[in-house]
């Protein structure tokens, strides 16, 4: 086991009275990938959001480096090295690439190891250098998932929290992304936390998995393990390609490490 960098425990999140969180435990150890994998409407997102200070959890704890951070500020979450690339790749459309990127590393002020980042991010996305001074809602989707991840970059994550970056995106696409994906996970160091309803390609870059269902983790296991769970089968890779993704209930569940 290596150490331990996210740790959250029996977590509840709320939207009023909908319980969206209902009871989450789970480890993210430093340097890995790991990946929540779960039908939509499961938590996920609420999840990320709750880790990220954009909600207040009701109850349990997130350690990250062994300090509790639940119901901080999403800035002061930030600047402990916690960014989240949220769903739906948030950019700002009527901004150029460039612009994008330097608001992604807005709480620095070291010019010259930013614009070294810049560079790296360049490196990482070619495309990205080839339109720098375009307005990003002028990109393809891909791209502007790329600009998302790119801007995320910027503020030289411990961990990043990637909601759902397959969404809508073409298999060829998915694939260039989550390739590089691995690429800043290998030679950046950089620990990942990724949210998909993807199992493919997820359980491809991950180490490690959970499964959700309503608001619970409803299995778990190493990412080679999980692949080959009849469950996991089943329900996220048989189907996959005929649209039928999350229509069945789990037949049994099961915990395993
Ligand atoms: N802003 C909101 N207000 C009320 N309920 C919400 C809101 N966002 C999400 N939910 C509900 O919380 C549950 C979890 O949603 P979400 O975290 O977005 O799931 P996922 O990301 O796995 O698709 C769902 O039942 C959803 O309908
Ligand atoms: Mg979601």
């Amino acid at each position: 086991m290596g150490k331990t960098i996210l740790e959250i425990k029996n977590l509840e999140s709320f939207y009023g009275p909908i319980m969206a969180i209902r009871g989450v435990s789970l480890k993210v150890e430093e340097g890995k990938v790991v990946t929540v994998l779960g039908a939509n409407g499961a938590g996920k997102s609420t999840l990320m959001k709750t880790i990220s200070g954009i909600m207040d959890p009701e109850k349990g704890q997130i350690l990250f480096d062994g300090e509790e951070i639940q119901g901080r500020e999403p800035h002061a979450i930030v600047r402990r090295g916690i960014v989240h690339v949220p769903e739906g790749r948030e950019v700002f459309p009527l901004l150029s690439v460039d612009e994008n990127l330097s608001l992604g590393a807005y709480s620095r002020h070291d010019r010259a190891e930013i614009a070294r980042d810049r560079d790296m991010v360049f490196d990482y996305f070619p495309i990205l250098a080839e339109r720098r001074n375009q307005e990003a809602g002028t990109l393809s989707g891909g791209q502007q998932q790329m600009l998302a991840i790119g801007r995320g970059l910027m503020l030289r994550p411990k961990i990043m929290l990637l909601d759902e970056p397959s969404l809508g995106l073409s298999p060829l696409l998915v694939q260039e992304i989550f390739a590089i994906l691995k690429r800043v996970n290998r030679d950046e160091g950089v620990t990942m936390m990724l949210v998909e309803q993807n199992a493919r390609v997820a359980l491809d870059l991950a180490d490690f998995g959970y499964v959700m269902e309503i608001g619970r983790i409803v299995m778990e296991g190493t990412a080679d393990r999980l692949m080959q769970s009849e469950d996991i089968k089943s329900f996220y890779l048989g189907h996959q390609e005929e649209g039928q993704r999350g229509e069945r209930r789990w037949k049994r569940k099961k915990t395993w490490r």
